[in-house]
């Protein structure tokens, strides 16, 4: 079974998903309020995290889509040291997650379906064990920024979806950073605009 691999990722105009000096105790940074912002007005993000109201619009509609194709996820250990405590004992995943780490801890099972299975031995193991319960749907490589690099640059990333906010953070922590590998040509396959986000879609194709 082929298990399409994607990234999702909210992005401020000038390429940055966080801002300045993130760490596990500050995860957005400073002044990225903005890209959290959009992220928390979702109504589809907020049912995840078992609030009320948010927006009903098309955002959220693409919030929930992403969300309903995701069979299983991988994140970098910043990103789940910097979510931990906020996701709370039903995390909005309700999926496996593979969190890449050097940093070995026991698998964490939460309600809701969501685990977290910290993985030692790098990207390509925590790829497959993630396609191999997603259940033919989407692996969600969700971030931050150094574990989608890493997954692009090795070439395992199939389907890329920016939402781009409308704002230009001026400094922070740069999705496409470091490449060092382009070019990589991408296909765009949807544009969707809001006046909250232009979301595009492409297709990462495969270098000959
Ligand atoms: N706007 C968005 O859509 C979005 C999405 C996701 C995340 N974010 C933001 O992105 C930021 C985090 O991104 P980041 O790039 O700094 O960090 P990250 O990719 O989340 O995590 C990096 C850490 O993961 C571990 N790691 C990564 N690759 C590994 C490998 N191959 N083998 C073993 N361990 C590995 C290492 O942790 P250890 O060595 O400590 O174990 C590394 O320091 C946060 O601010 C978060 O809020 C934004």
């Amino acid at each position: 079974m082929t298990v399409n691999v994607s990234a999702d990722m909210v992005m401020s105009l000038d390429g940055y998903i966080a801002g300045t000096d993130h760490s596990a105790a500050n995860p957005a940074g400073q002044g990225a309020e903005r890209i959290g912002g959009w992220i928390h007005a979702q109504s589809s993000w907020r049912e995840r995290m078992g609030q009320a109201g948010g927006e009903a619009d098309r955002d959220s509609d693409l919030m929930r889509e992403w969300f309903e194709a995701t069979g299983a996820v991988v994140m970098g250990r910043l990103m789940f040291d910097s979510g931990e405590e906020h996701w709370g004992d039903n995390p909005p995943f309700r999926a496996p997650v593979f969190v890449l780490t050097h940093r070995p801890r026991p698998t964490l099972v939460k309600e809701g379906g969501t685990s977290f299975t910290f993985v030692t031995d790098g990207i390509h193991n925590a790829l497959d064990q993630a396609k191999a319960v997603s259940g033919g749907r989407n692996v969600d490589i969700a971030g931050g920024a150094g574990t989608f690099q890493q997954y692009l640059k090795a070439g395992l990333v199939d389907e890329l979806q920016v939402h781009v906010i409308p704002v230009l953070l001026g400094a922070g922590l740069r999705l496409f950073d470091s490449l060092q590998t382009g070019p990589h040509d991408l296909e765009p396959i949807r544009v969707v605009d809001t006046p909250g986000a232009t979301h595009v879609k492409y297709r990462v194709l495969k270098r000959k």
